[in-house]
């Protein structure tokens, strides 16, 4: 796929702001899950302090909103009074490996957070369950989700986790959301062994969409 076919391959449907909006009560107050969150709502939120695993939490706050003004960004939040605490986003795959394979039904899986201190409390277990396991909220049926696993991304600080133990705490994480590894060559991906490829296939995305995936995977298209 050349670059212009790729970029016109980036519009596509959004699911209107919002879909998912639920209530989750947690021993420290009442949260509001919610997504995707239109950016001049994000704009209004702060980021908690504690979101920095992928940058200081000012420029995550301004990539937050960033990402959900463009046509294939979708953040979904959850939030106490006027606090982001917890966030999952996704666009078009922006790896190398998959820029260059990009096909229609392929999305990924950007970035999932927690504040150190909301942790362990199931907020992003909730906030997957809205995206992924919610009877009124089926968009991602119709998508391969990639969930790209870089051991540089992973909070080994705050954890005290070693990577070969954070790498199991990622796959059983994902793995309730249906997400598996997937073999790949994306030397991105092999440069470090505990990297994973993890991807969901969605209920409605069809044999041609998933062998085509896997050809990708393979470096075989
Ligand atoms: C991964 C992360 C988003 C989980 O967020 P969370 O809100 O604490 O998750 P939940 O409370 O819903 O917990 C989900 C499961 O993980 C387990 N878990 C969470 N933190 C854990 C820890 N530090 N050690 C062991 N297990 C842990 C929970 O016990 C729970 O397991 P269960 O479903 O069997 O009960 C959070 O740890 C985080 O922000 N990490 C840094 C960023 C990161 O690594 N993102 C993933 C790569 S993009």
């Amino acid at each position: 796929m050349n670059d212009k076919e790729c970029q016109l391959e980036k519009a596509f449907n959004k699911p209107p702001s919002d879909s998912v909006s639920t209530v989750l009560p947690t021993a420290l107050g009442r949260l509001h899950i919610r997504g995707p969150v239109k950016p001049e709502d994000l704009e209004k939120y702060r980021l908690a302090e504690g979101l920095c695993c992928f940058r200081p939490p000012a420029r995550q706050h301004q990539s937050l909103v960033d990402l959900a003004r463009q046509d294939d960004g979708l953040v979904f939040t959850a939030t106490v009074a006027d606090f982001i605490i917890s966030y999952v986003t996704f666009q078009k795959p922006d790896y190398p490996w998959w820029q260059k394979r990009c096909f229609p039904q392929l999305l990924e899986l950007g970035s999932i957070e927690t504040d150190p201190s909301w942790r362990k409390m199931g907020i992003s277990t909730a906030l997957m369950e809205g995206v992924f396991d919610n009877p009124d909220f089926t968009y991602f049926e119709d998508f391969i989700v990639i969930a790209v696993q870089f051991i540089q991304s992973w909070d080994l600080k705050n954890t005290g986790m070693s990577p070969w133990t954070y790498r199991q705490f990622m796959l059983d994480f994902f793995k309730k959301f249906d997400f598996v590894t997937w073999e790949t060559v994306d030397p991105e991906i092999r440069e470090h062994p505990c990297n994973i490829l993890l991807a969901r296939v969605g209920g409605k995305t069809g044999l041609k969409s998933v062998k085509h995936f896997t050809n990708c995977c393979l470096g075989t298209n």
